[in-house]
């Protein structure tokens, strides 16, 4: 029997993964496509890249660096679940983009290096989890090589991070000595081995960790005696698992493994399978949105200008928030206020186009536009709905443009812009001068070259950017978080940002720090509420 709009909803997980460069997560994305049955051997995924006829310059750019611009949704099927899993912008130029995909995530996973533990990107990008109170799963990744000591590691994420976790498996030995997992919950001792290129796994159930069995499976007693004593540590400082302080994002269910060669994988995509939560109601603006609710609604967290040149065709990214979605069904996008058709539909695996007909509340579809959609906007079958936009972010990199064609002017003005609204970049300018002379923000370095490459081609325009030396953007706000109009001291400069909110922008954290003790009315906030 076919299962019901309510059944598919329900059975909907989307989650994505959150990591710096290099922790494994294309590895790690690789291994559960294999294991969802999404794909059949190790190494499809990044294979695909380059057999592609039909590829835009914009394609070519994203493979040129082996960075992926183009932020796709792929599918495991897993217990009954439908998964989709985001994939985020990796490289070390990740942009704004990266955020925004987290609004269309119901779950992350944060997947750390064990040699590294907690690194840049994966701060920012907690960040943003930890402010949308998003449910976060731990990964601790390549286990197979020796790395921090596991209880230091452990310590290390929760101060860095200021948030608890709970080891669900445990090592016994790591890198060289890695023995394999003990599932705190079943109480299973998972054995792996690598002999031959070839995964050698066993699973013993104990009655704990002091069970003789382990002397049996592992011979190595210095190992178990260290294993033994970390597991009675983490006993004593570890509650119950608490599920609602996990689905708020207070405590974050721990796994290891090694993504490589499949150690732990398993164990973790059962982990999510049990825990991750459902498509949960969100604020449609007039209160919350049931997922179930019969009318479809969504928002646009995304949208990609120019995949293929010929066409000059934007892909607007929806995520479905609540019913069902069908191919070319008519919606009221509420921006517009008026009614726009989701003429048609991609859902993007890999490099792959495979049109969608239907798709529920979790999912997310790809629409081919025409300039209906913007990054925020929501549409809907029925009542209006505003679902909140993510908040924008200080950006890191500012830049001023260098060599201009004063007869383009006005082209230049559109182009800036449109690029803005679209959410490629910030503009910070003088309201005196206006928006044809701004300081442009970006979070990744990619954001410039996207901006450079997009007026060249769309507007025929050849700019040059200079660097600033700015490093930090900050909205003045009174502790009743309203802007702050009084005299800021410091050593600063005060612009607005497109939606006329004061800024400043400042060269140094230092100089933020000093601004801060001398101006105590003042809240420099990181991030700014989007109007609805
Ligand atoms: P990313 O998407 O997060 O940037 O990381 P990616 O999966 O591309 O992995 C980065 C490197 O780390 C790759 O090595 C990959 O094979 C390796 N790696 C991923 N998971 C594990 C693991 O569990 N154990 C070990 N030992 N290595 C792991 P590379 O040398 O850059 O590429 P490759 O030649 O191995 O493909």
């Amino acid at each position: 029997m076919e299962n019901t709009t309510q059944q598919e909803i329900a059975r909907r997980r989307t989650f994505a993964i959150i990591s710096h460069p290099d922790a494994g997560k294309t590895t790690l994305t690789e291994k559960l496509l294999f294991l969802g049955g999404a794909i059949h051997k190790a190494g499809e995924v990044k294979g695909k890249a380059g057999s592609k006829a039909a590829m835009s310059d914009w394609m070519s750019m994203e493979q040129e660096r082996g960075i992926s611009i183009t932020s796709s949704v792929m599918q495991i099927e897993h217990k009954g679940l439908h998964i989709n899993l985001l994939d985020t912008p990796g490289h070390k130029d990740f942009s704004e983009d990266t955020y925004r995909t987290l609004t269309a995530a119901d779950s992350a996973v944060m997947l750390l290096d064990v040699a590294k533990g907690v690194e840049a990107q994966t701060k920012k990008l907690y960040e943003v989890c930890r402010y949308r109170k998003l449910p976060i799963f731990s990964f601790i990744n390549k286990l197979d090589r020796d790395g921090k000591v596991p209880l230091e590691l452990l310590d290390e994420v929760e101060s860095t991070l200021n948030m608890s976790c709970y080891p669900v498996t445990w090592p016994l030995g790591i890198g060289g000595t890695f023995k394999g997992l003990y599932h705190r919950h079943t109480k299973e001792f998972h054995w792996y081995q690598i002999k031959d290129g070839e995964l050698l796994s066993e699973v013993y159930q104990l009655s704990g960790p002091e069970d003789k069995k382990l002397e049996e499976i592992v011979d190595d007693q210095g190992l178990i005696e260290q294993f033994r004593e970390d597991l009675e540590l983490l006993e004593v400082a570890l509650g119950e698992f608490s599920e609602e302080d996990f689905l708020t994002g207070k405590v974050s269910p721990l796994t290891w493994g090694s993504a490589k060669y499949l150690f732990g994988v398993d164990l973790f995509l059962d982990l999510f399978a049990d825990y991750a939560p459902a498509p949960q109601p969100r604020d449609g603006g007039n209160g919350p949105v049931d997922p179930q609710d019969k009318d479809f609604t969504g928002f646009v967290f995304k949208v990609q200008a120019n995949m293929d040149k010929r066409h000059r065709d934007r892909v607007a990214f929806i995520r479905i928030c609540s019913g069902k979605f069908e191919r070319g069904m008519k919606v009221q996008n509420t921006r517009l206020g008026r009614e726009v058709r989701l003429a048609y539909a991609n859902q993007l695996m890999a490099q792959d186009r495979e049109t969608v007909d239907i798709a529920y509340a979790g999912d997310i579809v790809g629409i081919n536009d025409t300039g209906n959609f913007l990054v925020g906007d929501s549409v809907s079958t029925g009542k209006k709905v505003k679902y909140p936009q993510l908040p924008r972010f200080s950006p890191e990199l500012f830049a001023k443009i260098r060599k201009r064609d004063m007869s383009k002017r006005k082209q230049l003005e559109k182009g800036l812009s449109q690029m803005s609204e679209e959410g490629t970049i910030q503009l910070f300018y003088d309201p005196f001068i206006g928006i044809q002379d701004p300081v442009i923000g970006v979070v990744g370095e990619l954001q410039f070259e996207v901006l450079l490459h997009r007026l060249k081609e769309e507007y025929n325009l050849e700019l040059e950017l200079q660097r600033s030396s700015f490093s930090v953007a900050r909205w003045p706000r009174t502790k009743e978080d309203v802007a702050y109009e009084g005299d800021i001291k410091g050593n600063m400069t005060t612009l607005v940002d497109t939606h006329g909110e004061k800024v400043v922008l400042l060269d140094k954290e230092w100089d933020l720090q000093w601004a801060e003790r001398e101006n105590p009315d003042v809240i420099f906030a990181k991030s700014i509420e989007p109007q609805r």
